[in-house]
């Protein structure tokens, strides 16, 4: 890991460790030995950007050795420069923002990399589990995972073969965690599986049980204001839970659903198991259960097979959903998977066109959602000092966007912001009042 710029980026970079130790990623003696490189990137000092690209330069170099070895870029200048990275360094595997770090250890032990991690239930447990304080960046927001492995066959993804079937956390240890958690101080909680809407069919006949009851029962833990969950994969995305998002209090209008493509013909080479339709209804449900819900999405660009129409299908669909974000994935093929083997692999010059492309649809679509916030009251939960501005305060709305904000309170306080400005990624504003102290 290289860490670029300011303390809040220090900062960052041990939390993206202590996510990679909990996937089984140490720290590599050396770089040479290293499986991930992660670079934490800035744009305010001087020249981050020749620095950056002198050791993109080194990075490439290894890659040509090992083509295995992911290398992964975050930070203020991956946000900055989203639309270009890829096609400045195209040996770039992943890219994360400021707010995403969460989402890069999925990646990584999910879709990108499938890293093996230890068995429930055993001495392991103390791996995921509420006893890793040093690796809980905040003291109010914590992560609970809630299951391992997947019994889904995308045809693109590792995680099958590597993480074996779906083993769902029983909804007593899951609530033990919840409400130590919640004793601790912790305020939002974050649930995490690769496919959170199966979770429990595993616990059958013992146990009865789905996420949306899992959702009611975190809700009900005294302390716990906010809950977040990810990922749900389409196919699993039922009426229990929606009715739950909409009812309990403390379950955010927000909910990450990875499209993946908008063209049913890749859909199902991918094994998906819905179609551009199916995925349009699932959101128009979502959409009318659960007012001023935010949508964010997994998108891969370049699957073999996928033609210029096939792509614009996918634009297509995402401009119909018009998402308030998305992570956008060049097509890489990982050993193991039906789909690195399928004939028409996508030239790399075509990929890096559809995900610049793309990126940039993305980003106005997102800009225009986050414009229609302006001149509205958000609660907002703080996190700390801005990134860029020490005088500003920054937070994320129930919708998990990121605000930055001119006020006085404390990070864990609740705060309403009047919001004033708006661009693809963040809003801007100042306090209005504090809400829960
Ligand atoms: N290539 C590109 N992106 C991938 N993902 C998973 N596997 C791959 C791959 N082989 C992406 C998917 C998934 C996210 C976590 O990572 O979009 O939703
Ligand atoms: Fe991988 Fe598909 Fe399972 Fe997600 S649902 S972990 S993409 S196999």
């Amino acid at each position: 890991m290289t860490t670029f710029g300011c303390q809040m980026n220090a900062h960052d970079s041990e939390r993206i460790k202590g996510m990679l130790e909990e996937l089984g990623l140490g720290e590599a003696p050396s770089k040479g030995e290293a499986d991930v490189l992660v670079f934490n990137t800035c744009t305010i000092r001087e020249k981050p950007d020749t620095k950056f690209a002198a050791y993109m330069g080194e990075a490439a170099a290894r890659k040509r050795e090992r083509p295995e070895m992911i290398i992964a870029v975050g930070g203020c200048y991956a946000e900055a420069q989203r639309e270009r990275l890829f096609s400045l360094y195209p040996d770039v595997d992943v890219a994360f923002g400021p707010g995403t770090i969460p989402h890069l250890a999925e990646w990584l032990g999910a879709g990108g990399f499938g890293v093996e991690r230890g068995v429930w239930g055993t001495g392991e447990e103390r791996k995921f589990a509420a006893t890793l304080p040093m690796h809980r960046e905040r003291r109010f927001q914590a992560w609970v995972q809630i299951s391992m492995g997947c019994n889904s066959t995308c045809s693109y993804c590792i995680v099958p073969a590597v993480r074996g079937r779906e083993v769902s956390r029983r909804p007593g240890d899951v609530l033990a965690e919840v409400t130590h958690l919640a004793q601790q101080g912790v305020r939002e909680l974050t649930l995490l599986g690769q496919n959170v809407n199966s979770w429990g069919r595993d616990l059958l006949p013992e146990i009865h049980t789905e996420f949306g009851e899992l959702l009611r029962a975190c809700d009900a833990v005294d302390g716990i204001d906010r809950i977040r969950f990810t990922s749900p994969h389409p196919k699993d995305f039922r009426r229990p839970v929606i009715e739950a998002m909409a009812e309990c209090a403390a379950v955010c209008e927000h909910a990450h659903l990875p499209l993946q493509s908008g063209s049913t013909r890749i859909l199902k080479a991918m094994r998906r198991t819905y179609s551009r339709e199916r995925y349009l209804k699932l959101v128009g449900e979502l959409r009318a259960g659960i007012p001023d819900l935010a949508l964010t999405t997994d998108i891969i660009v370049g699957f073999p097979g996928e033609t210029e129409a096939d792509f614009r299908e996918t634009m297509e669909v995402v401009e119909e959903v018009a998402f308030d974000g998305a992570f956008t994935f060049v097509y890489s093929p990982r050993a193991g998977t039906d789909a690195a083997v399928m004939p028409d692999q996508v030239p790399d010059e075509i990929k890096r066109d559809r995900i610049d492309r793309l990126v940039r649809l993305v980003q106005r679509l997102a800009a225009e959602r986050n414009e229609l916030r302006v001149g509205r009251v958000e609660e907002v939960l703080v996190e700390g000092p801005s990134r860029t501005d020490p005088s500003v305060l920054r937070g994320r709305t129930r919708r998990n966007t990121t605000v930055n904000f001119v006020g006085a309170a404390a990070p864990g306080d609740f705060v309403d912001v009047l919001i004033e400005r708006a661009t693809s990624t963040t809003l801007g504003g100042s306090q209005a009042a504090v809400a829960v102290a």
